[in-house]
Parts: C-alpha cells; structure tokens; sequence
C-alpha cells in the first residue's frame, strides 16, 4: 500500500500552485511589509515605486472595496494596515508587475512616513502592561488551596518554550482569476478553503458564493496554513478582483519566514505538591502565551494548553490559568499539537523538577499518577477506553526500560566525555476540535457510468496522506480495487461551509462523511443488482473484489455491468453526504463538558548520547508503544508517527527563532534557522498497540497527525541528564529549546 502521490512527488509531477499553467496575461504580485514593529502611519508615498518597469497598480487599504478585516475568532487584523502598525512583516501595500522581479523592485520603493511607539516582544511583560489577547481562562478541579498542607513535598518553577517555524516546504502562495458576473476564483495552499472564501468574499465585498476556492494540495501545513494562508489569497483576489486580470502571489522563503506566525512561545510558572510515595496531590500552573500583533487562532490555542496541562496524569487537585499576551510580534498561530506541547512541557518539568528534589527518577512519579479508566480531567471529560497505563507497561516489557536505564548508567560510569540520558514520555491527546461547531465534515461521491470512482470532500491533502484514506474508505465500501477511486481537490463549490483540515481530525470527519455517501450508494446498488439477478430481496446481495454475490454465489454480475445498468435504469450513483462528531459538547462559562470524541493515548523512551566537549547531541532512538487505534493504513500512520516525533525533538532541541531588540526576526534562513534532517533523525521503533478499536474514528481507527509530535518533549529531558551525568553541579532548567549553544554553557556551569 502506497501513499498514492508519492509516485508524483517523486517525479515532480505532483502540481503546486506555482506548478499551475500560467494562464494568459498573468500578473505577479509582490507585497510591501512594515519594518518597524509598532507605529502610525503618517504617509505613503508610491510615486517612485510608480515609475518602475512593468508596474501595472499598486493597492492600499485604501482600494478595498469591502471590509479590510480578515480575523477570525477576533476581528483585529487588518489585510492591508491602515495607520496602526503592529509587527514587522505587516503587509501595508501590494505591487502589481508583468513579473516577480519588478514588483518586488517597485516594492523597494515605496516610501512611508511613520511615528514611531515603543513595543513589547514579552509576554510577561505585555501581561503586567494588561495587554491582553482575551481575558485569562482558568479550569480548576479540586481544591489547590486546601491541597499544600497534605503534601510532603511542594516543588516550585518556571518552564519555557519556544517559538517554532512551520517550514512547509510549500511557501505562502495563491492565484486568484476574474470570472464572469464579477467573481473571483481562487486556487490557494490553505487548510481551509471555507475561511479564504468567507474572508476574500469579506474584502471584495461579495457574497461568498461569488468566490469559489480551490485546493488540489498543499506542500506541507502543519498549522501554518489554517489561518495564514488566507491573507495572501485575499490580496491576490484583491488585485485580481481590481485589474480584471489573473494574479500570482508566492511569497519568497524569507519573506514567508519574516511575515508569518510560529508557534506561540510559551512562558510558564508552575507549583506541584506530592506526597512521599510520589502520588501528585496539587497541580497549580500559569501560562504566558507569546500571541504577536492579533488574535489570530491564539484563543483557541490558549484553550487546548489547558485541556493538556495535565497530560496523562490524574491529578485531582488543579487549578491552570492561562494569558494571552499582546506582543509586536507577527501573529502566532496553529502549529501540531495546537497549544498541547507547551501545556505538557510544563507538567513534565514539574515532574521532573520533583524527582530532583525526592531523588527519584521521575519515570517513577509519571508512572505512579497515570490515568486511570475514567478518571476525570480537569475539564469534566472522563477517561474513557484509557490505554495510557497498556502503552506505558508494553513499553516496559517490549523495550526493556529498566535495562536501558542500567545501560545508560554503566556508559556514564566508563565514559568521561560522553554521556548518554533516557527519558520515559507518556502522552494523551484530545481528538475534536475544541471549538464544537467546528467538528464537521460532508462528502461527495460520484460513480461515474464507466465504473470509476470520484470523491470530494472537505479535507485537505498535505502530506499526512488523507486522501489515500479517503479513497480506501471507498474502495473498501464498494470492494473494488482501489486504482478506480479518485479524490478530487477540495472546492467550495462541491463541499460548501467546510472546517479546516486540522486537529488531526480531516480523516475522521471527512472519512465518515465518506463513508455514509458511499454506503447510501451501496444500498442502491444492491436493489439495482438485485432486480437484474430477478430477486425480491436485496438483502442477500453483497459486492465482493468487483463482483456480485447472491446469498454468498458468485453471480456473472460484475462492478462495471451493475453501473452501466444502474445508469440505465435512471439510479442515482452519487451521493452527498453530512457528518458531525456526536455526543460533545463544552461549556465554556463553567469550563466543563465532553469537548473530545476520544483520547490518543501513547509512551516513548528517548535515548541520547551526549558529547561533552562540543555541547552536540544525538538522539540514539526513540521506541514507542502508541495507540493507533486499529489502524487502517499502517505505512501512512507510521509515516506520520515518525515526522511528528522529529518535529517535537527540532522543537525541544536545535529549532531556535530570535528576533532581534527591535522586534526583526534574525532567524531568517535556512542557515541560521536548523532544522532536523536525516542525520538528525533517530532510529525508531514503533509498536502499534493491539486490541485498541476505537469505536468513535473511522474504520475503528484513531486520529495520528499531532499526537507523536508531544513524544518529542522527552528529548529535552533525556538530554538534561545525560548533562547531570558530567556535570554533577548542574542546576535543572526547563527552557526549551535546548540548543547545542546552550547545553555546551551549562555542562561547566558551577553553580
Ligand atoms: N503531515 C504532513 N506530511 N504535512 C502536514 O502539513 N500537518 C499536521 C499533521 N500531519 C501535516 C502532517 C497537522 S498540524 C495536522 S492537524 C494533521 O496532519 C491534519 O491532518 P489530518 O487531520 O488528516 O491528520
Ligand atoms: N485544533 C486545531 N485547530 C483548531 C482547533 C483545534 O482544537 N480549534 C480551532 N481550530
Ligand atoms: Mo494542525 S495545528 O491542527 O493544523
């Protein structure tokens, strides 16, 4: 079983936007940025940039016919500033060019009179200045006041985290082209093609079905483009909409480095009491989410670092506050994991802080506060069907812990420069979009009257392989081989009001909304196949491998001659069909409810060897007992396991994003920002959990694109002590990532 676009990939066949045919008088469209991170504008002076070659318009907030507003959750943001600026890489004006390099040379000229305010880069800061994104959420479960006087121990921090950047290999990028009756259509590389549409329809003043949006894939999301991917296809539909002719925007890697959001570093002070056996008794913990300039996805992704502060771990004493902090940042936004990586870095380093001070390992602590069949979050929702506690043992067993800690001791006891350092890292993931309304997905089949297999549907291809999915559900439905099922891209023309392909739900969603449409078309099917084959009854009737069974016979009725006679006898072969996630539900006034269809539940061992001298590190392995559910597609799943795991140790570890006192980003490049690569990469070893149906995903499947991402927070720690094997002294820190720079300054630190 192939991911079937990798044949494509691999040939460069596959299209990306800027693969797309240009079409005739295509014009290019380059965008003018703020470079100072807060101010006014006074003016703007576009006479130079005029005069340059080739420049067809230039457009200001001043051209837009409708609402210059493209927030979401918020409306804060505008497309094009008006006066205030809020961060560098503010677009404030787009150039129109008969190519790439003049309007990016008209762009150099434009000039702006500014007045200059000071800005705030911290969240810390921007929170004592009451700059505030919404007002502070708490969820609380128990009593933390009445809690310290039963604990043996209270153990007291802070934990920070870093920004992180996407770097889908695809940059920002859209065309947008005029068509009749006034409307735009926009081919763009989103997440979610209903937001470009409502937000482009919002700008050019237009109902929404007068911009249709179109996505045959995306190179690569990760959160990046569930909200920011919209604002280049509402320019390019801006100056489209405007000159009558198709438009092209891509930005340049740099240019979608410096203008785009990351994931919200996070800043964090936490309170833990424990009593002598290691049971967790008291859990308090303050979040200060970095947001940037706007709103953005940032309410909803403060939400979900509540809903994972406690990770797997049964606490019954909680009290999480969480702030979103107003900063002269560019906007940060969704990136895998939404939120959860940083709410479960924090419980981690308490725990570990803990282990520290009760000299224990904190392996020990973990496994003691596992969750138990429903136990309840801190946010009303049970654990049900909790496998933490199964991953957590198999691990043991499978991978032999207790000798890998031995091994790692008696290395660091013969080995002066090199040490090594295991960490255990358990994680739990809620499936669902937080926001409820947004748990919802529709498809649309068609069998066409040669047999061949069309579906749409609202999820979005990006990699993660859901729409080799898609096409198995169908094949699976109808038993036929799966090369006569195509998926087609995602228009909002055939799949209307769509949620983004996000919280690793699309294959859940979309695959169930799959799956009804096919099944409404089998039930047809079977009536067609059983008046050909001259029963009353249909109830017999089964499609197996493209032919048809009578009563479990063989007929002569085979996939292609039922179609052709369906089509004949006037039945319907296509089918539209609605899904929403049942029984959820979250109130937000109590902070209580079922927000999840389920938990994804999960545990890793991280190795790392350590090399004193230089401060570098290498990840040795990373072996994993998850919980696929039953998993459908077991090369797709793995794949997915794999990238997750990577990105969370790049996060943890050598991805590092600074910005310079004046708020420019410095991390710019691929040079200067790293990234994991092959070398990087650790050997992994990943055991799919057995007897793990999970009755709420599809085909009994469970959700897998962000939840290995969070295996990667045991990196940092495997790491930390590999440093306390050299460096007795050292004092622990919980401030991510921990880049070689950083571990080579502590190893001979003295406290
Ligand atoms: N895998 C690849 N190759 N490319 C991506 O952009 N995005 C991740 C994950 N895996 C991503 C990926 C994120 S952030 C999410 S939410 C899920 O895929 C979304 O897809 P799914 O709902 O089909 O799992
Ligand atoms: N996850 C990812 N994206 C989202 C969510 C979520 O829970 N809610 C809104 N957008
Ligand atoms: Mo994923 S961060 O929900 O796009």
């Amino acid at each position: 079983m192939k991911n079937y676009d990798i044949l494509q990939h691999v040939k460069g066949e596959s299209q990306f936007v800027d693969d797309i045919l240009v079409p005739e008088g295509l014009l290019y469209a380059a965008v003018y940025y703020s470079q100072i991170a807060h101010g006014k504008i006074i003016s703007i002076n576009l006479d130079k940039a005029e005069k340059i070659n080739g420049v067809k318009s230039i457009f200001t907030s001043k051209d837009i016919p409708g609402d210059n507003q493209i927030g979401g959750i918020i409306q804060d943001e505008e497309l094009l500033a008006t006066d205030k600026i809020e961060f560098i890489g503010q677009p404030i004006a787009i150039v129109i060019a008969d190519n790439q390099l003049n309007a990016k040379a008209a762009a150099r000229l434009i000039n702006l009179e500014l007045e200059k305010l000071p800005a705030v880069f911290d969240a810390r800061k921007a929170a004592k200045n009451n700059l505030l994104i919404v007002p502070p959420r708490t969820f609380s479960q128990g009593s933390t006041e009445d809690c310290w006087s039963e604990c043996d121990y209270i153990v007291e921090g802070q934990a920070d985290s870093g920004a992180q950047e996407h770097l889908y290999l695809e940059t920002q990028s859209a065309i947008a082209y005029p068509v009749e009756g006034g409307g735009i259509k926009i081919i763009s590389s989103t997440q979610s093609p209903t937001v470009v549409q409502k937000v482009t329809a919002r700008i050019l003043n237009l109902s929404m079905h007068k911009v249709e949006v179109d996505v045959l894939r995306v190179g690569g999301g990760f959160g990046g483009k569930e909200d920011q991917a919209t604002s280049w296809a509402a320019m390019a539909g801006l100056a489209a909409f405007k000159l009558k002719k198709p438009v092209k925007l891509i930005l340049p890697r740099q240019e979608d480095m410096r203008a785009t959001g990351k994931r919200h570093p996070y800043s964090s002070d936490f309170k833990i009491g424990l009593k002598k056996d290691g049971s967790i008794i008291g859990y308090e913990v303050t979040f200060y989410q970095n947001a940037g300039a706007s709103a953005d996805l940032s309410p909803a992704i403060l939400e979900r670092t509540l809903f994972h502060c406690t990770n797997s771990y049964y606490i019954p004493n909680i009290k999480a506050t969480a702030i979103s902090c107003k900063t002269n940042l560019p906007p940060n936004t969704a990136f895998r994991g939404f939120g959860g990586p940083q709410g479960m870095f924090v419980i981690e380093s308490a725990i570990f802080k803990s282990a520290e001070v009760m000299g224990v390992d904190p392996a020990e602590i973990q496994k003691r506060n596992l969750l138990n069949e429903n136990d309840e979050f801190p946010y009303g929702q049970k654990a049900e069907n909790c496998n933490t506690k199964r991953t957590w043992e198999k691990a043991e067993r499978l991978y032999f812990i207790n000798k890998i800690r031995s091994d790692v001791k008696y290395f660091n006891d013969t080995n002066d420069i090199y040490k090594k350092g295991s960490a255990v890292m358990p994680i739990c993931f809620g499936i669902s979009f937080t926001n409820t309304s947004m748990n919802q997905a529709s498809a649309l089949v068609h069998i066409y009257s040669d047999g061949s297999v069309s579906i749409s549907t609202a999820a979005i291809e990006m990699g993660q392989g859901v729409n080799e999915k898609v096409r198995q559900i169908a094949a699976e439905i109808f038993s036929i081989d799966i090369g006569k099922v195509k998926t087609e891209s995602t228009n909002t023309t055939r799949i209307a009001n769509s949620s983004p392909t996000a919280a690793s739900s699309a294959a859940d969603l979309n695959g169930k909304a799959t799956e009804q449409a096919c099944n409404n078309i089998l039930l047809r099917l079977k009536k067609t196949a059983a008046e050909i084959l001259g029963k009353n009854n249909f109830e017999s009737i089964k499609l197996k491998n493209g032919i048809v069974y009578d009563s479990n016979i063989k007929t002569d009725l085979d996939w292609s001659k039922l179609i052709k006679t369906a089509n004949l006898n006037r039945v319907n072969l296509s089918s539209h069909s609605f899904f929403a996630t049942p029984d959820i539900c979250f109130d937000r006034t109590k902070e209580k409810g079922k927000p999840f269809a389920y938990h994804v539940y999960g545990t890793a061992i991280i190795e790392v060897t350590l090399d004193c001298l230089r401060g570098i590190y290498k990840f040795d392995s990373v072996k994993v007992v998850h919980d696929f559910g039953k998993s459908f597609n077991q090369l797709i799943d793995r794949g997915q396991a794999e990238g997750a795991i990577v990105q969370g140790l790049g996060w943890m570890t050598i991805e590092e994003i600074m910005y310079d006192d004046q708020g420019q980003l410095l991390t710019d490049t691929l040079s200067t920002y790293k990234v994991p690569d092959i070398y990087f990469t650790p050997e992994m070893e990943i055991d799919f959990l057995e007897n793990a149906e999970n009755p709420f995903g599809i085909f009994k499947s469970k959700a897998i694109g962000e939840p290995p991402f969070m295996y990667g927070i045991g990196g940092y720690f495997a790491i930390l002590k590999a440093m306390k094997a050299f460096n007795q002294q050292l004092d622990y820190f919980f401030n991510a990532p921990l880049t070689p720079e950083k571990v080579l300054m502590n190893l001979y630190r003295k406290s």
